[in-house]
């Protein structure tokens, strides 16, 4: 472990990743290595924040969930995406908030479909020891950073009313965030190719492209394939069509309120889109990203 001061706050270098000190982030992420069991039926949804972990959760959701509720009664119709899917460091093991969140994991009903945003090296050991699935997300980071600097933006807007003070945030260096991004990528991209069984790394742009296919491939990679009764039925295109950013966004529950104390629901859903970066990024700075990347990936067999 080692630590650098920056311009506003203390970062601390642990496994790999960047925390700031003087968020709850890190001591929760502690808190969960020591305290979580993963149960060998428990579904993990990771990946970085931005890379279309909120569809997933939803999907995810509805597809569990489909036999208990038809897709006209579903809880997806009363409660945020992110209500549904705990994630570890921000709802279950965050010593920062008071709101609800299940005190006890063992009462959420089996399979547990939780989340989390830590890197493959930090989570803890009994998720990897176990019989547990996960399903990790990436996308292409030029979308990713689009995506942040929007969310960012309406989160600084709403919390910190000082206009100073907004201007005083520090943001990370671009290197910097991409190389973070890399290892995280990267760590679980390997595991996923160490142990299919247990990890299926899916792209937000496959998704996008083939939704049939990877929903399908999803299923089956946590043991409960559709069937072909269902698929005459159409079940995965209505499942698809439900967890669409269009319909998503237009649910009452998703406009109003937030989450966390600070996140409006609705800032989750924004475009959508891929190659949105097309509209913000200037040729200089793909052109950085890119050679970034590449330096990164090179021989992995990934590509973004
Ligand atoms: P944009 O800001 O590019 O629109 P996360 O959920 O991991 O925080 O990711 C948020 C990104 O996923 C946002 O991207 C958001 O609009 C997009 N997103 C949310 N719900 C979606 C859905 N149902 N289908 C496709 N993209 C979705």
């Amino acid at each position: 472990m080692s630590t650098m001061r920056g311009l506003t706050s203390k970062l601390v270098m642990y496994e790999n990743f960047w925390y700031m000190t003087n968020s709850s982030i890190f001591r929760n992420v502690l808190s969960i290595q020591k305290n979580f069991v993963a149960k060998d039926t428990d579904i993990f949804i990771t990946g970085l924040p931005k890379t279309g972990t909120t569809w997933l959760k939803s999907l995810l959701y509805a597809i569990v969930n489909r036999t208990n509720h038809p897709i006209n009664q579903s809880p997806l119709l009363s409660h945020h995406p992110q209500e549904l899917v705990y994630n570890l460091e921000s709802d279950v093991y965050n010593e920062a908030f008071d709101y609800p969140r299940p005190n006890n994991l063992n009462e959420l009903p089996s399979p547990r479909l939780l989340s989390t945003h830590i890197s493959y090296m930090s989570i803890p050991e009994s998720i990897k020891t176990s019989g547990c699935r996960i399903l990790y997300i990436c996308r292409n980071p030029l979308d990713v950073i689009v995506s942040a600097y929007y969310f960012t933006l309406g989160f600084v807007k709403n919390t910190i009313k000082d206009k100073d003070d907004q201007d005083s945030i520090v943001l990370p260096r671009l290197e910097d965030f991409y190389e973070d991004f890399c290892d995280h990528v990267l760590e679980y991209w390997k595991a996923s190719l160490e142990r299919p069984d247990k990890v299926l790394f899916l792209k937000y742009e496959d998704l996008i492209d083939h939704p049939v296919l990877h929903l399908k491939r999803l299923a089956e990679f946590i043991g409960m394939p559709f069937s072909s009764k269902e698929d005459n039925e159409g079940v995965v295109q209505q499942i698809i069509d439900f967890c669409s950013i269009k319909n998503m966004k237009g649910l009452d529950v998703n406009k109003n309120g937030v989450i966390n104390k600070f996140f409006e629901k609705k800032s989750y859903f924004r475009k959508g889109e891929v190659g949105d970066w097309a509209n913000h990024l200037t040729p200089f700075m793909v052109e950085r990203i890119d050679r970034l990347m590449q330096e990164k990936l090179e021989g992995t067999g990934l590509s973004l």
